[in-house]
């Protein structure tokens, strides 16, 4: 029996050649918001390494939408060319080239994370941010100012620009950034929204501002491509998000034109993260697939090719990400299809490689 995790996806006009995603993961290796030759060995690396898909870290929509002064973005045509060869040189190995676009809303003007998360102060090079509402996210955090509509607008207006861009570059896949606690997940929690305008309170005022960004972005976005969401399907607090309210969220998302949630969890609040265990994310993937009838992607410790093909077997999800796995070791997809018994697709330039008889 042909493996499913090394059967083609179609999602639009978009063919994927296996279901192994590269999860989003940010670098913090920019200056100005600028992808560098880090960026094309890092991404072409997993290209080479067999992934289905390929996808560019949260990449700002704004300058003050960024986490730390190091993150990627693409909020000029500047930025957009500096990330064009990567998008080619994914798409020539075969993979599909994606892009995640983020908003980091009050988590923000911060360090990168080996400088210990802490707000940056502006003779540094922080800058103001703003959040649904002027709670900061802790102490160390800088404290946000309330988002007018003016300012909401902006957000909604600045997300339909990167997508265009992404699709001048040639990226395939967008997909929004609405969890692990930044802007889009911040609006949708009651936990960060404590807005009493049409933005906050009720559930329908909650996913106002996501869904006015998907609506702009499904139409600056060609129709034959795909739009992915990442959620944080819970964040696993009595009070906050959870996954009935992903499973509607899925719902309205899919009838915008959303083709795929990636589910994730977690990070809202400090100490929001749940207990990592293998799969542990599955069951999120698994309820809004069935319940939303939309496509799922799963992700979090998903490390071995059984794992990853029971996931796909069960019917929990259409495509698997893979994040640290996949940073410790890019040829994961190719050893993946060999324990599967699939043709491993190793680049021509390699195969001398593969053949234990090969000599000069
Ligand atoms: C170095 C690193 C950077 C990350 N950056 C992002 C990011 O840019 N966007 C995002 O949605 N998740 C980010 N994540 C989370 C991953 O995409 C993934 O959801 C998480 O690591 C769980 O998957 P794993 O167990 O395979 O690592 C990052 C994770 C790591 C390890």
């Amino acid at each position: 029996m042909p493996s499913l995790l090394f059967t083609p996806l179609r999602l639009r006009g978009v063919s994927f050649k296996n279901r192994i995603g590269v999860a989003p993961m940010c670098q913090y290796s920019c200056h100005d918001g600028l992808a560098s030759n880090w960026h094309l060995v890092h991404l072409g690396s997993r290209a080479v390494g067999g992934a289905g898909m390929v996808m560019v870290e949260a990449s700002a929509v704004s300058a003050a939408g960024r986490i730390s002064p190091a993150d990627l973005g693409i909020w000029s045509d500047a930025h957009a060319a500096a990330l064009a060869p990567i998008a080619q040189f994914v798409a020539e190995q075969g993979a599909v080239p994606a892009i995640q676009l983020a908003h980091a809303g009050r988590k923000g003007s911060t360090q990168v994370p080996w400088q210990g998360r802490q707000a940056v102060p502006s003779e540094q090079g922080g800058w103001p941010v703003r959040a649904p509402s002027a709670v900061a996210f802790n102490d160390a955090y800088p404290l946000p100012g309330e988002m007018t509509e003016s300012n909401i607008t902006q957000v909604v207006d600045d997300f339909a620009a990167a997508a265009q861009r992404s699709r001048a570059i040639g990226m395939q896949v967008v997909e929004l950034h609405m969890g692990h606690g930044y802007l889009m997940h911040q609006f949708l929690s009651p936990l960060s929204n404590q807005r009493t305008d049409a933005y906050g309170g009720s559930f329908d005022a909650r996913v106002r501002a996501p869904l006015r960004v998907v609506a702009a972005v499904r139409e600056a976005w060609p129709q034959e491509l795909p739009l992915f969401v990442r959620l944080s399907a819970t964040d696993w607090l009595e009070g906050g998000w959870d996954v009935a309210q992903s499973v509607e969220l899925a719902r309205r998302m899919k009838a915008l034109g959303v083709d795929l949630v990636d589910c994730s969890s977690g990070s809202i609040v400090p100490g929001s993260q749940g207990q990592a265990e293998p799969g542990y994310q599955v069951p999120f993937a698994d309820q809004i697939r069935r319940e939303a009838d939309i496509a799922t992607a799963a992700v979090g410790l998903i490390t071995r090719a059984d794992q990853a093909e029971a996931i796909l077997q069960r019917g929990q999800a259409d495509m698997v990400l893979l994040a640290r796995e996949l940073l410790r070791d890019p040829y994961w997809p190719l050893r993946a299809a060999a324990q599967l018994d699939e043709e491993a697709g190793w680049p021509v330039q390699y195969l001398r490689a593969v053949s234990a008889t090969a000599k000069s």
